[in-house]
Parts: C-alpha cells; sequence; structure tokens
C-alpha cells in the first residue's frame, strides 16, 4: 500500500499544487477585478463628498461609462487602476473624502485651484505610490497629516494657500525623494524642524506667509541642492546660519519680514554665485553690503529694505547687468557727504534697473545728473529722507538753479518719483510734466521755491501729489487741479502760494485727501470743492481766504476731517454740516463767523469742533460757553404764543413773506453778479433781470436766472427748453440763448436767455405799479386788439403749427412781453406742455409738482384779453 500511498500521495500532491496554481491564479485575477471595482467606489464615495460642483464635471462619473473614463480619472493600462486625479480649477467644494485612500495605485492628485474644505485625511498615507501631490488655493484647514510622510515616493507637495494650522511634521524629514515642498501662506506655526536636513532630495521650499517661528535649523545648510530658499513674512529669529550661505546652489533666497539678525558675509558673492533674487528686508540685519555682491553676475533683486545696513553702497553695482530692483531704502547707509550718491551713475549701465529705492537712509551731495540716462524701464525712484542737496550741473540752460535734474522727465515710464525730506533748493522743473506715467510725486519737505509748474497737469495717472513744506510761490495752476485721477492726495500746504483757489478743484472728483493749509491763499472757497465726493479730509487753515463757508461743503459725505480755521470767513457756519455723518473733527476757529452755531451732528460733540476765535457766534451746545443767540435771529424760529389756531393763517401768510424775502435776500447776496436794479421781473422759478451781450454790436437781452432752490425750477426749465427748442414765431419771445453751469460758489446755475422786450409785460401796462406812476401808461384799444390778434396768433401757432402741440398752461398779462412797437410776445414757457395730438392724454415727461398753476386751458383770472384769446381757441378751453 505504501506505493500506492505514495503514488496517491504524489497524486494528491501534484493535485494539490494544481489546485493551489489554479487558486493563484484565481485570486489574482479576483485581486485585479476587487482592486478596480475598489477604485469605483471610492471615487464614487469622493464624488459624494463635493457638495457642489460648477461645471457639472462630476456629473459623467456615473455608470453609463468605465471609471477609468471619468473625467479627471486615469487608470493604468495595464491594471486598470487609478493612477491619477487630475481636478484641477473645476469649482468644486466639498471634502476630500478618506476613501481616496483605498485608489492606492495613485501617483498624481491635482485638486488645485478649487474650494476643498475641511482636512486632509490621515488616510493619504496609504497611498504608498503617490508622488504629486497638489492642493494648492483651495480653503483646506487643519494640520498637515503626519501620514503623509508615509507616502515615501513623494516629489512634490503644494499645499500653499489654503488654511492650514499646526507644526510640519517632523516625520516629514523622512521624504528623501522630496524635490518641492511649497506651504506659503497658510497659518501653520512652530518652527521649520531640524529634520528638514533629511530632504537631501529637495530644490525648493517656501513656507512664506505663515505664522512660524523660532531659529531657522541649521540643518538647512546640508540642503545641498536647493535652489529656491523662500521663508519670508513669518515670526523667524535669531541669526541666519552661516552654513545657508553656503550652499550654492541657492539662486533665490528670500527672508523678508522676520525677525532675523546677523549680517551678509563678505564672500556672499563667491558662495552664492547663482544668485538671482536676495531678499532680506524688513529684518534685523546689520553690516555693510559686501563687494562681492558685485559678482554676482545674474543677480535681479537686490531687496534689503528696512535693517540696520550701514557703510557705502559698492560703486561698481552697475556690473549687475540683469538688476531690475534696487531697494536699500531705510537703513543707515551714506555717511552724509558727496560721494554718497556716487553709485548712481554706475547703475546707468542696469539696462533693466525698474525700481531704485535709497529712500531713509543718510545719503548726502548731489543728485547725479546722470539720472536722466537711467534705464527707461525705471517705474520707481525713491530718494526720499536723505540729505541730499546741491546745485546740479545742468544740461538744460532754462533751469540753471534746478537742483531737480530736469533729465528726470527722459525716464518716461516712472511711476513714482520720491524726493521728499532732503535739502533740495531751486525750482521744480516742468519736464516733470512729461511724466504721463507717473502716479506718485512727493517732493515735499525739501527748499524747493518759485512756482508750482502747470506742466504738472499733464500727469494725467497722478495720484499723489506731496508738495508740502517747501518755499514755493505763485498761484496754484489750476491744471494740477484738473485731474480726476488724482485720488489719493494732493499736499501743497506750508508753502507761499497765494491767489485763489482754482474753480477746478470741483475737477478732483476722486481725491481723498486735500491740504493746502499754511499758506497765503485769499478769495472765496469756490463751491465747486462740494464736488469733490470722495474727500475725506480737507484742510485749508492758516489762509486769507474770505466770504461765507460755501453751503456745498455740505455734500461732502464722506467727509472726516474740515479744518477752515485761521483764516477770515464770515457769515454764518451753514446747518447742514451737523448732516455729515462721519465728520469727527471740524475746526472753524478763528475767522469772523457770526450767527448761531448748529446743534446736530457733529456740533453735538464738543471736542471734535473748535470754534473759538469768532466773537460774533452764539448758541451751540452749551459746552461751547457762548453767549444765547436773541430770539429774532432764529430764522426758522417758531415762537410758542403763535401756536394758537385762530391766527394760524396770519403766521402762514407771514413766513410766506418771509421766505420770500429770505429768499429774495439770499438770492440777491449769491447771485451777485446780476444787480438788483437791473431786476426786471420775477416769476415762480425765478427772477428775469435786464442785460446786454457785446458781440460786435451791443445786444440787450432779458436772463431769467432760475431759482433751482425751488422745487420744480429743474423741471420749468426743462419744460421750457423742450417747448423752444422748435418754436420760432413773431408773437413768441425769442430764446437766444441758455446756460446750465456751476456758478462761484459751486451752487448749480441755469439760465435763459432772452430778446429784450422793451415795452415790458403787459401786466406792467395794465396794472402799472406806484413806482411807474412818473411814466404811467396806458393802451388804447385798438393797440390792445393787437395785442389779442398777436397773443391768439401765437397760440394758434402753437396749438395747430408745432409738429408736437404746445399748451403754455400759464397764459396771463406778466406773461405777454412787448416789444418797441408794442407788437406781443408770448413768453415764459416753464410750464408749457408738448400735446400730443392724437389722443387727449398729455405726455407725462412732467409731473405735477410743478405747480398748481399749470394746467390746461388755464388763463389768469380776471384776464379779459387771455379768454378772448381762448375762444378763439376753445379747443383747449375744454380740458382742464
Ligand atoms: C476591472 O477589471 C476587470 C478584469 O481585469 C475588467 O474586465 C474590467 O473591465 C475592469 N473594470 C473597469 C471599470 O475598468
Ligand atoms: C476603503 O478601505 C477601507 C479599509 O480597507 C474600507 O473600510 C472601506 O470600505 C473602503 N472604501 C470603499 C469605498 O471601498
Ligand atoms: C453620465 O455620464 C455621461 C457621460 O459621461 C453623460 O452624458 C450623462 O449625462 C451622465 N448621466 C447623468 C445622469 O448625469
Ligand atoms: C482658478 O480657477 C478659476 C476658475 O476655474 C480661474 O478663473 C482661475 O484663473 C484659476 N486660477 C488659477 C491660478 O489657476
Ligand atoms: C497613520 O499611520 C499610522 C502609523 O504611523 C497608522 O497606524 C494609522 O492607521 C494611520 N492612519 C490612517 C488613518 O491611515
Ligand atoms: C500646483 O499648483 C500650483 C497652483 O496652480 C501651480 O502653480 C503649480 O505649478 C502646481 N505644481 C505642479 C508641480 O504642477
Ligand atoms: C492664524 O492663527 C492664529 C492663532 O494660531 C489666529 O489668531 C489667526 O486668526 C489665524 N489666521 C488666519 C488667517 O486664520
Ligand atoms: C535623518 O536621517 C538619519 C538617517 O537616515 C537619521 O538617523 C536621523 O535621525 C534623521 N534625522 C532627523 C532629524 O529626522
Ligand atoms: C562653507 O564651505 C566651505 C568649503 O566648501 C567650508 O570651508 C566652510 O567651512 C563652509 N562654511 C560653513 C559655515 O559651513
Ligand atoms: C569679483 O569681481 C572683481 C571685480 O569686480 C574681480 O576682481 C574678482 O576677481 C571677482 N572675483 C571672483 C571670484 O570672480
Amino acid at each position: 500500500m505504501e506505493p500506492q500511498n505514495n503514488i496517491s500521495n504524489a497524486f494528491c500532491s501534484s493535485l494539490l499544487l494544481f489546485s493551489m496554481n489554479l487558486l493563484f491564479l484565481q485570486h489574482v485575477s479576483t485581486a485585479t477585478h476587487l482592486g478596480n471595482e475598489t477604485d469605483r467606489l471610492a471615487l464614487l464615495e469622493f464624488k459624494h463628498q463635493v457638495v457642489n460642483y460648477r461645471d457639472g464635471t462630476l456629473n459623467s462619473w456615473n455608470d453609463s461609462l468605465p471609471h477609468c473614463q471619468w473625467q479627471g480619472v486615469t487608470c493604468s493600462y495595464r491594471h486598470q487602476r487609478v493612477t491619477a486625479l487630475n481636478l484641477r480649477g473645476h469649482g468644486l467644494v466639498g471634502s476630500i473624502s478618506p476613501h481616496i485612500g483605498n485608489l492606492t495605485f495613485l501617483r498624481f492628485i491635482d485638486l488645485r485651484n478649487n474650494s476643498f474644505n475641511g482636512e486632509i485625511p490621515q488616510e493619504v498615507g496609504r497611498l504608498f505610490r503617490l508622488r504629486h501631490l497638489n492642493l494648492t488655493n483651495n480653503a483646506i484647514g487643519g494640520a498637515i497629516p503626519v501620514n503623509l510622510s508615509r507616502c515615501s515616493e513623494l516629489r512634490i507637495i503644494e499645499l500653499a494657500t489654503n488654511n492650514l494650522v499646526g507644526k510640519i511634521p517632523p516625520e516629514m524629514g523622512s521624504l528623501n525623494k522630496l524635490v518641492t515642498l511649497f506651504l506659503r501662506a497658510n497659518n501653520l506655526t512652530g518652527s521649520i524642524p531640524h529634520s528638514v536636513g533629511n530632504l537631501s532630495s529637495l530644490e525648493q521650499i517656501t513656507v512664506t506667509f505663515n505664522n512660524l517661528e523660532g531659529s531657522l535649523p541649521i540643518q538647512l545648510g546640508q540642503l545641498k541642492r536647493l535652489t529656491y530658499l523662500s521663508i519670508g513674512v513669518n515670526h523667524f529669529s535669531g541669526m541666519v546660519p552661516q552654513t545657508l550661505y553656503n550652499i550654492s546652489t541657492i539662486t533665490s533666497f528670500s527672508v523678508g519680514e522676520n525677525l532675523l539678525k546677523g549680517s551678509l558675509p563678505a564672500n556672499i558673492g563667491l558662495t552664492l554665485p547663482r544668485l538671482q533674487v536676495l531678499g532680506i528686508g524688513a529684518n534685523q540685519f546689520s553690516g555693510t553690503i559686501p563687494y562681492s555682491i558685485t559678482n554676482v553676475s545674474e543677480l535681479q533683486v537686490l531687496d534689503l529694505p528696512e535693517n540696520n545696513v550701514k557703510g557705502p553702497v559698492p560703486n561698481n553695482l552697475g556690473d549687475l547687468k540683469n538688476l531690475r530692483i534696487l531697494n536699500v531704502g531705510i537703513n543707515l547707509l551714506g555717511t552724509n557727504t558727496s560721494q554718497d550718491l556716487s553709485f548712481i551713475t554706475s547703475l546707468t549701465n542696469c539696462s533693466n534697473l525698474q525700481r531704485l529705492d535709497l529712500d531713509g537712509n543718510n545719503f548726502g551731495g548731489e543728485l547725479p545728473n546722470s539720472i536722466g540716462n537711467f534705464s527707461h524701464q525705471l517705474t520707481e525712484l525713491g530718494l526720499g529722507r536723505n540729505q541730499i542737496s546741491g546745485i546740479i550741473p545742468q544740461d538744460s540752460k532754462d533751469l540753471p538753479t534746478c537742483t531737480i535734474p530736469s533729465n528726470l522727465g527722459k525716464l518716461q515710464r516712472l511711476q513714482q518719483l520720491l524726493l521728499y525730506g532732503n535739502r533740495l533748493s531751486g525750482q521744480i522743473p516742468p519736464s516733470l510734466g512729461n511724466l504721463s506715467q507717473m502716479y506718485s510725486l512727493f517732493l515735499a519737505i525739501n527748499r524747493l521755491e518759485g512756482n508750482i509748474p502747470s506742466s504738472i497737469g499733464n500727469c494725467q495717472n497722478l495720484q499723489m501729489l506731496e508738495l508740502s513744506q517747501n518755499r514755493l510761490t505763485g498761484i496754484i495752476p489750476k491744471d494740477v487741479m484738473s485731474f480726476s485721477s488724482l485720488s489719493k492726495h494732493l499736499n501743497l500746504s506750508q508753502n507761499s502760494l497765494n491767489g485763489s483757489l482754482p474753480q477746478e478743484v470741483g475737477k478732483l472728483r476722486n481725491i481723498n485727501t486735500l491740504d493746502i493749509s499754511n499758506n497765503k491763499l485769499s478769495g472765496e472757497i469756490p463751491g465747486t470743492i462740494g464736488d469733490c465726493s470722495s474727500l475725506e479730509y480737507l484742510n485749508m487753515q492758516g489762509n486769507l481766504f474770505e466770504g461765507t463757508i460755501p453751503l456745498t461743503l455740505a455734500s461732502l459725505k464722506g467727509i472726516q476731517h474740515l479744518d477752515l480755521s485761521g483764516n477770515n470767513m464770515s457769515g454764518e457756519i451753514p446747518k447742514d454740516l451737523g448732516s455729515l455723518r462721519f465728520l469727527q473733527y471740524l475746526n472753524l476757529s478763528f475767522n469772523e463767523l457770526e450767527g448761531e452755531v448748529p446743534t446736530k451732528g457733529v456740533f453735538k460733540n464738543a471736542s471734535a469742533i473748535s470754534v473759538v476765535g469768532n466773537t460774533k457766534l452764539c448758541g451751540g451746545i452749551l459746552e461751547l460757553n457762548l453767549p444765547p443767540c436773541p430770539t429774532n435771529v432764529k430764522k426758522h424760529g417758531r415762537p410758542k404764543a403763535f401756536k394758537i389756531g385762530i391766527i394760524v393763517g396770519s403766521v402762514v401768510l407771514f413766513s410766506m413773506l418771509m421766505m420770500s424775502f429770505g429768499a429774495l435776500c439770499f438770492w440777491r447776496k449769491e447771485r451777485t453778479r446780476f444787480s438788483s436794479g437791473n431786476l426786471i421781473g420775477s416769476g415762480s422759478f425765478g427772477s428775469v433781470y435786464k442785460g446786454s451781450l457785446q458781440q460786435g454790436k451791443e445786444r440787450l437781452v432779458a436772463v431769467k436766472v432760475l431759482e433751482l432752490e425751488k422745487s420744480g425750477a429743474s423741471k420749468s426749465f426743462a419744460a421750457e427748453c423742450r417747448a423752444l427748442r422748435n418754436i420760432r414765431h413773431r408773437n413768441l419771445v425769442k430764446i437766444l440763448s441758455y446756460c446750465s453751469s456751476i456758478d462761484s460758489k459751486g451752487n448749480e446755475f441755469k439760465a435763459l436767455v432772452y430778446e429784450f422786450m422793451e415795452n415790458g409785460s403787459l401786466d406792467s401796462w395794465l396794472h402799472p405799479e406806484i413806482v411807474e406812476v412818473n411814466t404811467l401808461r396806458t393802451l388804447n384799444l385798438l393797440q390792445r386788439l393787437n395785442i389779442a390778434i398777436d397773443v391768439s396768433s401765437a397760440l394758434h401757432y402753437l396749438h395747430n403749427h408745432c409738429e408736437t402741440p404746445v399748451i403754455h398752461c400759464d397764459l396771463k398779462p406778466s406773461n405777454i412781453l412787448l416789444d418797441n412797437d408794442l407788437t406781443a410776445h408770448v413768453g415764459d414757457f416753464g410750464l408749457a406742455r408738448l400735446h400730443s395730438g392724437k389722443t387727449n392724454d398729455i405726455l407725462q415727461q412732467q409731473n405735477s409738482s410743478i405747480g398748481v398753476k399749470g394746467s390746461i386751458g388755464y388763463a389768469a383770472p380776471g384776464m379779459i384779453l387771455s379768454y378772448f384769446v381762448l375762444d378763439l381757441d376753445h379747443r383747449y378751453v375744454s380740458f382742464s
């Protein structure tokens, strides 16, 4: 039985072997099958966690297609396993499912530029084949998962611009194939782990814009392949390890905005020969700028501002042919001697120079005229807050005393020129007006003299103009006020400018800060200032301004700081200043203001306002300690005794009288250009003056100035323009012109200019006033009949012969004007309406607020003439 047994044993073994093989084979195929099913399920889970997708990318992830053909999914050819997930920039919102860890064949994940939130699941640690993980620009929070360090094949980790918190896991030091580690713009804390030195393949690391702290590990110096080191805007402190300066492969070394100390090694140019960017700004570096830096021929950016670097700037910086940015501002460079700026000339060799910033150092001496030979790429030139002075040899003959080289005008691309806080004297070269790209020009705090060149008005992109604290004289050129671009600030304070503030100030619609204080400016403050609708800070103190405070100041809705102190302003304080919601500081002290101090808004707060030194003010809040106002000063006072019902009527009448009187006074005061002697009449919306036009032969005209304060006046103006636009008849008053603009106080001004009618209105003939007694005039019957015919023919024309019938609506003797041979002309179309002609409806171009009188078919009561006329044309009488 043994052999049999053996045989059977052998048979059994082979059978076993066979079936094992069979089993094994079966196992393999099941594994593959199960594997791709696992992937499918994991992808569906991934989809499940994405709560919103903009472009429907994940709609394709359905059963109608095998998952390897789903959008963004890549599978391996042989095993049909998912190897890459590429879903960048699809607007995906949601969290990353932990089931992603089941996609064990994944090598490449790119979810950048979506809106993933939640955390990176620890399960990514199961992706042991992962090489490339890009989650840049999402909203992922939580910590960097420690298990990520188990993905030992990782080459690229990019997690920049997310909300990651916590520490950089020291375990990541094991990723010895890692080339790129980008963690920029998160909220990581802690320090850079020492294990970073074990990332022996690392070439690029950035942790800029985090909350990292501590000292930089000396182990960074072990990264022999490092080219890109960017750790700026953190709280790193202590010395920069000298070993870092020994990594000769580095091209970009940026450590700005930390608390780092130390000095640049003297041989940096030899140890870091490939540097393109050296940025150490806003730290506590000391020492000098190493001369060897000029050996780094590829250097493009030398950015050392806000440190304690001292000594001279190497004279041969111009050897750095590729230099684009040289920023050494706010250091201790220079020795306030004439040699300090000698390096500038060599910089003219740097044909790519875009920015030169030497601001806030101790550079003395003169500004070499070679500055004009700088690269025409230069956009920013900052030399402010130094000791620069002296007269410079000019190549321009016309400005012998100018210490700002007029050559600067050649730098066409210059956008920023900062020369403030030096000792520059002489005049501002007009050639600066050639710098049409300029957006900030700072020449403040120097000894500049002469006029402000009006050519500066050519700098149409200027947003900030700072000329304060110089010795400038002359007027403010109106061109300087003409840029609407000037959006940030204009400061001309502390000079000796005279003349008035140009009307054009109103064009500074975008300006935020306007300071013209402490000059010798005089005249009235133009009302156009109310158009500077973005103003937040306005300082006019210490000038010789006079006249009243423009009411238009109350339209500066965003104003926070308003100072008119130390001028000769008179009149009352406009009450409306109290309605400026953001006003926190109002200084009206030391003027000649009078009347009542308002009590609303800013006037409620004694610490926010100052009105001292105005002897004629009264009222206001108690803290101001002003005398009470005499009651009759109150214009709008409503004495309680008058509350008795019986005399309400007379109060109304009285106040109407007062108001019209007040309006007249106000109006007389405001419109000084038309003297009251020339007043020839007044109507509902304005007054009519006699005037003359001098174009060749003198021609008399009547000018109707609308009182726009009255509601409806603007509409009346529009109605009149519309009505008279297309009509012409011998019995209509001819309109010669109109004006619609802003007057010298900034008030809206609208006027109509008519032919002058020597014989005045029919009303003045029918109802002569006492004053006209000595020129008493009467009309005989024939004249009256002729006038009636004139008026009726005018109306006939208006009603029947205009393209769109015009209905006067306010026909009365005072609107019928007589010329020198007593021919009647119908005037005042302020209430006129255009009639559609087809139906009875009126074109609703006006609303009824215009005035109760303006109704169709209206004619002044008792005006026989009008009835007569209207009878001829009774078609329109029947309306109303
Ligand atoms: C899964 O693998 C099996 C076996 O290799 C194959 O037949 C099937 O098509 C794969 N499924 C997908 C969705 O790729
Ligand atoms: C992923 O793997 C885990 C652990 O093996 C398992 O529990 C889970 O069900 C898997 N997910 C899917 C979607 O298959
Ligand atoms: C499933 O995907 C296919 C193409 O990938 C698509 O045409 C179809 O509309 C999808 N089905 C649904 C229900 O979204
Ligand atoms: C991010 O995605 C949006 C929309 O998909 C796109 O407009 C934007 O240019 C992308 N940004 C980057 C940096 O890819
Ligand atoms: C993370 O890694 C640890 C081993 O370091 C392991 O025990 C744990 O299961 C992993 N966690 C996940 C969620 O994969
Ligand atoms: C990762 O995404 C960022 C942001 O879109 C991109 O700049 C970067 O090149 C990507 N990295 C790789 C290796 O593709
Ligand atoms: C960053 O974290 C700090 C505290 O760790 C927190 O105060 C700060 O608000 C966070 N900043 C952002 C942008 O999340
Ligand atoms: C770096 O790696 C070496 C060997 O691979 C190991 O001994 C050492 O502990 C690691 N250092 C850190 C800080 O992880
Ligand atoms: C820098 O490298 C040189 C030679 O490669 C070496 O002599 C020197 O000690 C190194 N300096 C530092 C601080 O590591
Ligand atoms: C550095 O440059 C200077 C001249 O600027 C030159 O004399 C010197 O040889 C250079 N050094 C090296 C190491 O190239």
